[in-house]
């Protein structure tokens, strides 16, 4: 993924809190955009809530949830729609008018041994279409691994994403998914991992 305007790396800068994730010694950061895109032409929409039903996020569901907007920067400069366009094509979606959810994820140990859940609602799916997971960076982490599991809960493929732009597509109607747990390799210093993770569901 090509950062050479340092765009990506700024956007992750200055992330709220997300209040909704209550795990201790770990804080969550993230930002929020919603589009529709038809034909190839992503329109930003003003809408930043954010919900799913209890079933479907046993965590922060029922809850309706508003973040922070995706730096305007970012948004501009095109960079969240060129990698969505290239999971259009591989999704066979290119025709089809969506709307796509993006959101911008940092999670963070604020103390030694401090256990991180990137997805604390555990084995999941998101109540979308479809679902991509793009990795973007981490540092001095141990685990975080991405798992996704059939219908009848069997782990059928499992990927450690270590390298910026690296993805899984999910077919979010079939199966589940989740991250399991990571922590710091040196304990003196922060672990933290960051993705952005696009919802796509047709218009
Ligand atoms: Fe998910």
């Amino acid at each position: 993924m090509d950062d050479s305007s340092g765009c990506i790396s700024n956007s992750f800068l200055n992330l709220s809190k997300d209040e909704w994730y209550t795990i201790p010694n770990v804080q969550r950061n993230r930002a929020f955009a919603r589009f529709e895109r038809v034909d190839g032409i992503w329109t930003l929409l003003s809408d930043q809530r954010f919900f799913q039903s209890e079933k479907i996020n046993s965590y922060n569901g029922g809850v309706q949830r508003e973040f922070q907007a995706i730096d305007k920067r970012l948004i501009e400069s095109g960079v969240l729609q060129k990698i969505g366009e290239e999971q259009a094509s591989m999704m066979g979606l290119k025709d089809i008018p969506m709307r796509v959810n993006v959101h911008q994820m940092q999670i963070v140990a604020i103390g030694a041994g401090a256990s991180c859940q990137a997805t604390p609602e555990g084995i999941h799916r998101d109540g979308h279409d479809y679902v991509s997971i793009v990795f973007w960076r981490r540092e001095n982490v141990v685990g975080g691994i991405s798992r996704v599991y059939n219908e009848a809960l069997e782990c059928n493929a499992e990927f450690e994403l270590d390298e910026a732009g690296e993805a899984i597509l999910i077919n979010d109607r079939i199966g589940y998914h989740e991250v399991t747990s990571f922590h710091a390799k040196d304990l003196n210093k922060a672990a933290s991992r960051e993705v952005f993770v696009f919802d796509w569901n047709e218009l």
